[in-house]
């Protein structure tokens, strides 16, 4: 029997004793603050940012420990006790035996629900945890059920440590900041308002009150509270033994004061009676405020049963409503997979990369790639939302080409560093490209590349590595003009600075340099002589997709010129003869940084758009024939593939030596994507991925073979266990993104099959050991590791709809391009998407009859809303802007195609 089953189609699971795999962890959150993740033993924290946690922050490594987090305790007439989430000392060693609890854990978007049979005490417990999506309160409801054919007395226990204060300190000063802790008893429970942000670089006055409260579900509240550590554990017990409830200490009364102890949300309610099945409710509020007032308002609000119970249905809707996107294949684990895939965007976008028990890094917020990429999926949902955010996003852009790499929390607000630690990342420029180039495609609004606005400016110049002593913070994080005036231009004028400039900054073999790392962040131990052929393949697509950009710009707006920055004129010189001369091109980079590094004189000059185009084709070209000639491994007939890096000592990594085959997926990826490998040389790139990198048990494709070498002239990836992250693990983004490339150049059966290992790994329960979704990778014995927040959601949402189903903006005219395979149609011969689109819904059902492959099929007839669509090529069928302007925005469109 399968341990995790779907039980509808809106992504909604089970999971049989759930609490057998320590690993397993699940977002709930607000859209105001409060993120939190929860074990199936209700481990886990509860945090609005790194300042503020109102939960012991938890790391993977000791979720399995966690028995300190959310807690409730229920004590029958014979003392007799046992946990609601099974975090007793006797339940705890029950769980190997046959007297385990049966437990079940349902979950769906934002919310879990966790049932145990409490077998001692003859009780049914079910408790239904979720936040409402715009209030900062984790609520938990509490059902139990008498299972017995007898009444029973019962006393009812609620027990939640506060941590209330700086994830920092759960180390460095842990004890000292329990002194600032100031607690008090409420009627309803417990609250803490410590009174400074300890920081030794300077402290600050709290005002922050970390909560927790409780009623029952009449509005009762508690009889008797122990809101310290001590006084809840005892001087002997524990937080799975706690000597309040062992020893039936009488605990004190609402509106006491305690100063500078571990604080405690733990109550006691008054004993209650159920007679034989009847049940009783009672319902947990935690959360963090800065206000008391507030909290009498959720607490009027949420002490009542119904409004919980209304609250969590507007959740669960909120957050379906948010996933717009639908699929029907002819496997509907696949698609309920899919769900869970559409929604980690969202998640990533709460809970940046920092705040969940795997976290990625930082202390919250995401880097500027992620910012970006993630940008993707939400523009195939809420395009208009996202135009917003890309305008503001281009503000991060340095006019020397680099960006801003501290986020800050508001859209378009960037933060010097103040570490003075400069690091430049050579992919960064490439992914707002990829972003707006999709917005246009989608929206046919070209019109943002003529939006006019700011620079970063922060204390780095010259492409990272010299600093500029006169910037302070009175200059500002935004560039001037020597006239002090804010220097704005165009997002064409962004976007051309950033793709010039990366051209001419090469290393010895005329290849984009590496600088302090690519995408992949691990390769962070090359900056002088590293350089990154595989980023170079994805520059030589961008600036032909910019060519193109402005090209529409110019056919779709009659303009003819545009005025850009003056200094750029000399990233645009005319003479190609440079292209092969790297000294040359440093020097001309060089000229142009050193214009642009404190104030910038600010004249524009009048540029003819073809002319610029022209100019980007150019660079473009001599890059695919440069890395054609220079990069291309032919190792024998059937096997080959590019050259992905060079190291710090300038050598390459990929290809036959020392007695072995090395290859790295990156390489591969982006010159099959950006037209660079040739249709030859993809048969050859395909080969010998499914020879050396392919294993389809663990998810699929791996990042790279195993080099057996700490390679430190290259990054500290290859310090990683080899299997491991960006050593050679199966690394979902990197395999959906060679998924998407191998789509894009109509090699459909290879692509999917990238993707599917992807879907049955994660799906595989027994081994994954994850939620269904997309995690971040695959270790080498399955498990996947770093869930929820990835880039590879994003990009396997894009795939699908894009490439698979082939829905497709074209400047705002819809063109729908199936790359679909006979196995993915159901036994009606059909399969579907549901997705929105300039504004309007659609559900597109193709009709494939006589179960043919992407390649032998051809469009036979097309209709929408049962009018009939006329067919120009038989490969697609297309709906013009206009079109589409005459359908409501209300109803559901159907579009149906017919393949034969
Ligand atoms: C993570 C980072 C991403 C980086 C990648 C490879 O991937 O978030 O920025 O490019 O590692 O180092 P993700 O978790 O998005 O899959």
């Amino acid at each position: 029997m399968k341990q995790l089953k779907f039980i509808n189609d809106t992504g909604e699971f089970t999971i049989h004793q759930p609490e057998n795999i320590n690993s397993l962890y699940f977002p709930l959150a607000s859209e105001v603050g409060l993120k939190s993740a929860i074990s199936p033993n209700l481990g886990g924290d509860a945090k609005i940012d790194q300042e503020t946690f109102l939960l012991e922050p938890i790391s993977i490594d000791n979720l399995h420990n966690n028995r300190s987090t959310r807690n409730f305790w229920i004590k029958n007439q014979n003392g007799e006790v046992a946990s609601v989430t099974g975090n007793s000392a006797k339940q705890e060693a029950q769980k190997f035996s046959i007297d385990q609890e049966e437990s079940q854990l349902t979950a769906g978007f934002m919310w879990q629900k966790l049932e145990r049979h409490l077998k001692n005490l003859s009780l049914k417990a079910k408790v239904t945890s979720f936040i409402p999506h715009n209030e900062n309160v984790e609520i938990m409801q509490v059902d139990i059920t008498n299972t017995s054919d007898d009444t029973q007395t019962l006393t009812a226990y609620a027990a939640i440590p506060i941590f209330g204060r700086s994830a920092d300190n759960i180390r460095d000063h842990r004890n000292v900041t329990s002194m600032l802790h100031r607690i008090k008893t409420t009627k309803s429970g417990v609250l803490v308002c410590p009174t400074m942000s300890f920081d030794e670089r300077g402290h600050r006055v709290n005002h922050q009150i970390y909560y927790v409260l409780g009623f029952d579900e009449s509005g009762q509240v508690p009889q008797a509270f122990y809101p310290t550590v001590e006084s809840f554990i005892g001087k002997s017990g524990s937080f799975i033994q706690p000597a309040a409830i062992f020893n039936n200490e009488k605990g004190i009364s609402a509106h006491a004061k305690i100063n500078g102890r571990e604080a405690m949300g733990a109550f006691r309610f008054a004993p209650f009676t159920l007679e034989a099945g009847q049940s009783k409710s009672f319902i947990i509020l935690m959360g963090i405020e800065n206000d008391e007032k507030n909290i009498d308002t959720i607490s009027e609000k949420y002490r009542n049963l119904k409004t919980v119970q209304q609250s969590l249905t507007v959740t669960k809707s909120y957050w379906l409503n948010k996933v717009g996107v639908d699929f029907h294949t002819k496997e509907a684990e696949f698609d309920n997979f899919m769900k869970w895939v559409c929604f980690q965007p969202f998640l990533r976008r709460i809970f940046g990369c920092s705040f969940l028990p795997h976290h990625d890094y930082g202390r919250g917020g995401r880097g500027w790639r992620d910012l970006w990429q993630d940008c993707l999926s939400l523009l195939l949902m809420e395009p208009t939302e996202v135009r917003n955010m890309i305008i503001n996003n281009y503000k991060g852009v340095r006019l020397d080409g680099t960006n801003a790499t501290i986020i800050g929390q508001g859209e378009g607000e960037f933060l010097a560093d103040r570490n003075g630690i400069s690091r430049v990342w050579m992919d960064h420029a490439l992914w707002p490209l990829i972003t707006t180039k999709l917005y246009i495609d989608q929206t046919g609004d070209i019109d943002i590349l003529m939006k006019e606005v700011s620079y970063f400016k922060d204390a780095h110049v010259k492409r990272g590595t010299a600093i500029d002593n006169l910037w302070s913070e009175d200059y500002g994080n935004k560039q001037r003009s020597t006239d002090n005036d804010i220097y704005t231009g165009s997002i064409l004028e962004h976007l051309l600075i950033q793709h010039l400039t990366g051209f001419y900054e090469v290393g010895q073999h005329n290849i984009y340099r590496l600088r302090g790392a690519d995408w992949n962040d691990a390769l962070d131990m090359a900056d002088e002589n590293g350089e990154s052929v595989a980023f170079t393949a994805a520059y030589a697509g961008n600036l032909m997709e910019l060519a193109a950009l402005i090209r529409l710009l110019e056919s779709k707006t009659q303009t003819k010129s545009v005025e850009i920055l003056e200094e750029i004129g000399l990233l645009l010189k005319n003479d190609t003869d440079i292209y092969e001369k790297v000294a040359r091109k440093h020097q001309i980079l060089d000229a142009y940084v050193k214009q642009c590094q404190h104030k910038v004189n600010g004249f524009k000059v009048q540029m003819s758009l073809s002319e610029i185009a022209l100019n980007l084709i150019q660079k473009a070209t001599w890059l695919r024939q440069h890395l054609q000639q220079k990069e291309w491994i032919d190792l024998n007939e059937t096997e080959g593939w590019y050259n992905s890096y060079y190291d710090n000592n300038g050598r390459a990594t990929d290809g036959y030596y020392k007695d072995k085959s090395h290859m790295m997926l990156t390489g591969q990826v982006f010159p099959i994507m950006n037209h660079v490998a040739t249709d030859d040389q993809i048969h050859k790139i395909i080969s010998s991925a499914d020879h050396y990198l392919y294993r389809p048990e663990i998810g699929g494709y791996r990042l790279n073979t195993d080099f057996q070498e700490v390679k430190t002239d290259l990054g500290r990836m290859f310090g990683f266990a080899y299997g491991e992250k960006e050593n050679g693990a199966v690394f979902s983004h990197m395999t959906v993104m060679y998924a998407y490339a191998l789509y894009r150049r109509g090699f459909a059966t290879k692509g999917w099959k990238a993707l599917k290992a992807l879907a049955d790994t994660s799906l595989n329960f027994e081994t994954s050991c994850i939620y269904p979704g997309i995690p971040e990778y695959f270790r080498t014995d399955g498990r996947g590791v770093y869930h929820y927040l990835t880039g590879a959601a994003s990009w396997f949402m894009l795939t699908m709809v894009t490439e698979v189903f082939g829905v497709q903006g074209k400047s705002g005219d819809l063109v729908l391009y199936p790359k679909l395979l006979a196995e993915q149609f159901d036994n009606n011969g059909q399969t579907s998407i549901v997705v929105p689109f300039a504004g309007k819904n659609f559900h597109i059902t193709y009709n494939n009859p006589h179960y043919k492959d992407f390649g032998d099929y051809v469009v036979a007839s097309a209709n929408c809303d049962n009018q009939p669509l006329n067919i120009t090529d038989a490969a697609f069928v297309f709906l013009t802007k206009k079109q589409l302007e005459l359908l409501n925005n209300e109803n559901m469109h159907n579009i149906t195609i017919t393949l034969n």
